[in-house]
């Protein structure tokens, strides 16, 4: 039973885009898109790419190409600040125009690969096909919406808690075919059902980062309201459940379109897991110290209901109903070498199934 547990919470699996199809169109007029370059460029001036400083950490007095600092704690750029960005990299972009003529794409793009001589900031990006050198091509060519995928792949993550990095599995050849970097202490990951990007729980930072899944970069930090364990997503994309594992306890939400954390909302005790059931009509969040299983409704992002069992709430899953709706929640409890069934419409407590002897000890997370 263990090892099944702890796949369901720290591994998930899910499709993540690997190639995008690429032909830039060159075009008269071409207006330069504000929300395209907030949204989709600017993430590239905070990525770490190895080997290479942030463009942040020297763009905000090097050169005329300048990039607004961010304040202590300040995750990305206010709305000004980001008009203030766009001008300076307009200013160094001929737009619609071919893409080795544009400063802001030269310079950074190695010299092999049709860069120009020189950057002293170094060379960032060693092929026109590296996805965040297209991004930026993307911008310069006058895209205003990311591009369609034209493949997509099925992968399995894995966060390594005790690292910086996110490892990515091919379970076709179960090799490792990829890892996301730049967050210390990964806890949670799940992927946006469309496979465009991936959330991770940021424990170091206390933030849920979205990874875009064709950079496999951090393309945002929202701030969470403490520090998270858990998440999850409902099937149509449109919202993140995080677990905030402090006392007195609450889970944020977080809309997905605006990439903003709009509620934290108060539920009974620090909350361990949260899951979305399969008809993403409800949260159900966990608490190990209070022992309290949290219903959240998904429409109202209200708490409907809660149920107190005789041990800490450790991992849940679901099954349904001919419907699609919730039957009963399966509940891994702390020091219990088994699970307990939760009937969901009457609320109640039901049945326990005892593991054999010798399954191992309850409470994985
Ligand atoms: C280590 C510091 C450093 C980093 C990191 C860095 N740059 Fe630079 N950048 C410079 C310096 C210094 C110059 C001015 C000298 C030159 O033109 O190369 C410069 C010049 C530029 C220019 C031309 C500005 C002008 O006045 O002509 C652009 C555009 C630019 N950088 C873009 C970028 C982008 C985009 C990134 C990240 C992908 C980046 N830089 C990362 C130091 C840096």
């Amino acid at each position: 039973m263990k090892p099944t547990i702890r796949l369901r919470t720290s591994v998930q699996l899910f499709s993540l885009f690997t190639l995008f199809c690429s032909s830039i169109l060159f075009a008269q007029d071409v207006q330069l898109d504000f929300d395209y370059f907030k949204n989709e460029v600017q993430p590239i001036f905070l990525s770490k790419r190895e080997g290479n400083v942030r463009c942040i950490q020297c763009h905000t007095r090097s050169s005329g190409f300048r990039i607004q600092p961010l304040e202590d704690h300040q995750l990305f750029w206010t709305d000004e600040q980001s008009r203030m960005n766009f001008d300076s990299a307009a200013s160094f972009s001929l737009a619609g125009e071919d893409p080795l003529r544009s400063r802001f794409l030269t310079h950074p793009l190695a010299y092999d690969a049709g860069g120009d001589p020189f950057h002293g900031g170094g060379k960032h990006f060693d092929s026109q096909f590296d996805p965040e050198w297209r991004i930026m091509a993307d911008w310069v060519a006058g895209a205003k919406t990311r591009r369609e995928p034209s493949r997509v792949a099925v992968r399995i993550i894995q966060t390594n808690a005790a690292g910086d990095d996110s490892t990515i599995i091919d379970p076709e050849t179960n090799q490792v075919v990829g890892h996301i970097s730049d967050i210390e202490i990964p806890h949670g990951v799940v992927g946006a059902p469309d496979g465009s990007q991936i959330y991770i729980t940021n424990e170091v930072m206390h933030s849920l980062d979205i990874v875009d899944a064709r950079t496999l970069r951090v393309k945002r930090r929202i701030p969470l309201s403490g520090r998270p364990n858990n998440l999850g997503v409902t099937s149509d994309g449109s919202k993140v459940y995080v677990a905030i594992m402090e006392m007195p306890g609450s889970v944020d939400i977080i809309d997905v379109a605006s990439m903003t954390n709009v509620k934290t909302l108060p539920v009974n005790g620090a909350i361990h897991n949260v899951y979305v059931t399969p008809d993403s009509r409800y949260a159900v969040a966990g608490s190990i110290q209070t022992r309290t299983i949290n219903v959240i409704d998904t429409s109202t992002d209200e708490l409907v209901w809660e149920l107190e069992m005789s041990s800490g709430i450790r991992p849940m899953t679901f099954d349904t109903n001919a419907d699609g709706s919730t039957k009963n929640i399966f509940v891994q409890l702390s020091g219990f070498h088994g699970f307990a069934v939760v009937d969901f419409a009457s609320r109640k407590e039901g049945c326990a199934c005892r593991a054999p002897c010798g399954a191992g000890r309850g409470g994985a997370s």
